[in-house]
């Protein structure tokens, strides 16, 4: 699949989702990032209401259970016809292969299976405390990335900031999934480790994640094509 700006719909209902998506008919069709809040509030039917618009959707469930659970779990979802989905790499080599086992469809095609590693949340100091993982954060990334390939996954999301380790250790065309992405004259809101849409090209990205910048601005669709045109050109 081709690089792209996936635009993360952080809203609490389907009305407000599809509202915000009309602005854009007419326009080039965003690729939308559909997460827990908006799926647990409104059901799937908010992945079914966006698809038969067009849009290419990324759900954003980060499923972390035993195997066979998310093996049927994922089944479910590769039914809603997502075109990317994820999973905590937490849950081991075994269950992300479970997860991709459930995605895929009786005809070999599934949609794009991609890992958390750590949470940008998740400091390193608390990764040693509450975790008890002791090894460095960065290392640690990388080894969840490595654990993600080698159990067949697509790629990573993470902080632009690892993604160039994550390319040098897992290659160029495991995807990085990068969030936390602002424009140079915006404000950060409560995103640490930023870049913008042109820095997050340079360094590799496959596909950013963009919520506020463009959900909040006061010409969405304005603010949405100044991130293609930075990210793809
Ligand atoms: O509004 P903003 O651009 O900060 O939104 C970024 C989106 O990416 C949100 O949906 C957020 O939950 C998500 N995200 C993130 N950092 C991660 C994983 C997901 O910001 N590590």
């Amino acid at each position: 699949m081709a690089k792209d700006v996936i635009i993360a719909c952080d809203f609490a209902s389907r009305q407000q989702t599809l509202g915000f998506l009309d602005a854009f008919a007419g326009h080039r069709k965003p690729f939308v990032k559909i997460g827990m809040e908006l799926f647990y509030g409104a059901g799937p039917d908010i992945v079914r209401a966006v698809k038969a618009r067009g849009h290419k959707i990324f759900l954003d469930l980060k499923l972390h259970d035993i195997p066979n659970t998310v093996r049927k779990t994922m089944q479910v979802l590769s039914a809603l016809d997502v075109d990317m989905t994820n999973v905590h790499a937490a849950g081991t080599i075994e269950m992300m292969k479970a997860a991709r086992e459930g995605l895929t469809r009786e005809d070999g095609t599934r949609p794009l299976l991609i890992a958390v590693t750590q949470l940008t949340s998740t400091s390193e100091e608390r990764m040693h405390s509450d975790l008890l993982i002791g090894a460095p954060i960065n290392e640690t990334i990388a080894h969840y990335a490595a654990c993600a390939k080698e159990a067949g996954l697509d790629g990573v999301v993470c902080s632009p900031l690892e993604a160039s380790l994550i390319k040098e250790r897992c290659g160029k065309e495991f995807l990085t999934v990068t969030p936390g992405i602002r424009f140079a004259d915006a404000a950060a809101d409560d995103q640490v480790r930023i870049t913008t849409p042109a820095r997050a090209r340079e360094i590799g990205s496959d596909f950013i994640v963009v919520g506020r910048p463009i959900t909040a601005a006061e010409d969405p669709v304005a603010a949405y094509m100044r991130c293609v045109k930075d990210f793809i050109g």
